[in-house]
């Protein structure tokens, strides 16, 4: 359930149409709902009621100031993955008791960081990890609570490119040697173990996948018990899928999720801690985009906007599929067209859909790219020297800009002529 309807047959966000936000900020621009927001996390929240608990928004997914700070209002914590998101984090006054840091290359610096915030745990992913954690924690007099990222070795029916709880993938540690580096981080001095954590995956539309990683975890934890380790917490990742095709079957409910992690882990008297990202924040974000040409190709119709891949990867990165809708709605039965909708990059490469069925478009038509909350902004950059695209949040009657344009004289300005030059 999302906030972008058409009211009187102008897409809103919340109560603002969006051509009024296309005036003001122009286009391309990506535009949140607080209402999307507040709804997901609400409704992720609810089913771990009565269960000590905590729901660490994974910021990866779109890290904007605004959107950090409302969601951090409503008693999220947040998932890192770097020094950068430590700060960012930290900034939109996140407390480092609710932090938790993921990631399998974390940096001394960043290590050190994170230990001067006093974050609520380390996801450790090496033994390698785990013995530069000792070394900086005792050179600053600290101690790091650590969880050890678990590789359980199940097939979560995703994408290849964002499964990551396969025995071949680069993260967590094998959980058949989860023992022995338990052992080796009780041994290290500045260490003290509070938990247990996995994470399979991303876009999981399947609960069989989490239910066999979870209760993997939940033997763990008596095993580990067993050889004297204090298993405080179970961080159970995130990863739960979202629909993003109108009329699709939809993705198991976070009720539903929550009882497979119940079911799993909710005898052992630890706290529960989860990582959603794309659910929180998926379908509480689109894109804004005008169509800059309609073109005639020798075999295709091609409506080229001005948004492209620098702007939204997602579709030429994941082969991901983004509902697109007009943004002043086509009159029923108007006639559709075929067409591949394509940015202004250089690039085959660049497009946000292919062979999709949409109402007939005319240069200077917005068009809005849905599910694009999470991961969208995030993955964006300047190929082809484009600005970095505007982010609007919107809350009700009110929008505001939450994160500026960033102008291409202020991406040129970042270069400069070497000294001899
Ligand atoms: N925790 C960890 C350790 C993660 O690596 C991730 C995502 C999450 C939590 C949150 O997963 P979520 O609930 O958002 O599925 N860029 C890709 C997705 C990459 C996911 C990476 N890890 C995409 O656009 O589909």
């Amino acid at each position: 359930m999302h906030h972008f309807t058409y009211i009187n047959g102008i897409l809103h966000a919340e109560n603002v149409p969006l051509p009024e936000i296309a005036a003001q900020v122009g286009t391309p621009f990506y535009c949140y709902s607080t209402a999307t927001l507040s709804r997901h996390f609400k409704v992720f929240d609810e089913p771990f009621g009565g269960v000590d608990h905590l729901i660490c928004y994974a910021m990866k997914a779109n890290s904007n100031q605004a959107v950090i700070k409302t969601l951090g209002d409503l008693g999220a914590g947040m998932d890192i993955v770097s020094g950068g998101e430590l700060k960012r984090a930290l900034r939109a006054g996140i407390s480092g008791d609710k932090i938790i840091f993921s990631g399998v290359g974390k940096t001394e610096t960043e290590i050190a960081a994170a230990l001067d915030a006093d974050i609520m745990c380390f996801n450790v992913e090496s033994e390698s990890e785990l013995h530069l954690i000792s070394e900086v924690a005792t050179a600053r007099r600290k101690t790091a609570n650590i969880s050890v990222r678990i590789n359980p070795d199940v097939d979560a029916k995703t994408h290849a490119k964002i499964a990551t709880g396969k025995a071949e993938n680069k993260f967590g540690i094998p959980w058949t040697r989860a023992l022995k580096v338990y052992a080796l981080a009780a041994s290290l001095p500045g260490i003290k173990v509070t938990g247990i954590d996995v994470h399979i995956g991303s876009q999981i539309t399947d609960l069989e996948p989490y239910q066999a990683a979870y209760e993997r975890v939940g033997e763990l934890v008596s095993a580990l018990r067993a050889e004297g380790h204090e298993i405080q917490h179970v961080d159970l990742g995130g990863g739960l899928g979202i629909p993003y095709r109108h009329g699709d079957n939809e993705p198991p409910l976070p009720k539903e999720y929550a009882d497979v992690i119940k079911k799993a882990v909710g005898n052992l008297g630890c706290k529960i801690i989860t990582e959603p990202g794309r659910l929180i924040a998926g379908n509480a974000g689109i894109l804004v985009a005008r169509v800059v040409h309609m073109k005639q190709g020798e075999e295709k119709h091609f409506a080229v906007i001005d948004a492209a891949m620098n702007d939204l990867v997602r579709p030429t990165l994941y082969e991901a599929h983004h509902d697109i809708l007009c943004v002043v709605q086509p009159a029923p039965g108007s006639p559709g067209q075929e067409v591949d909708v394509v940015g202004p990059v250089c690039e085959t490469g660049d497009y946000t859909a292919t062979g999709r069925e949409l109402p007939v478009l005319r240069q200077n038509d917005l068009i809005a790219i849905m599910t694009a909350g999470a991961y969208g902004a995030v993955q964006s950059g300047t190929y082809n020297t484009r600005a970095l695209i505007p982010e609007v949040l919107v809350n009700g009657d009110d929008f505001a800009v939450v994160r500026k344009r960033l102008e291409t004289d202020d991406i040129i300005d970042l270069d400069n002529m070497a000294p001899w030059q």
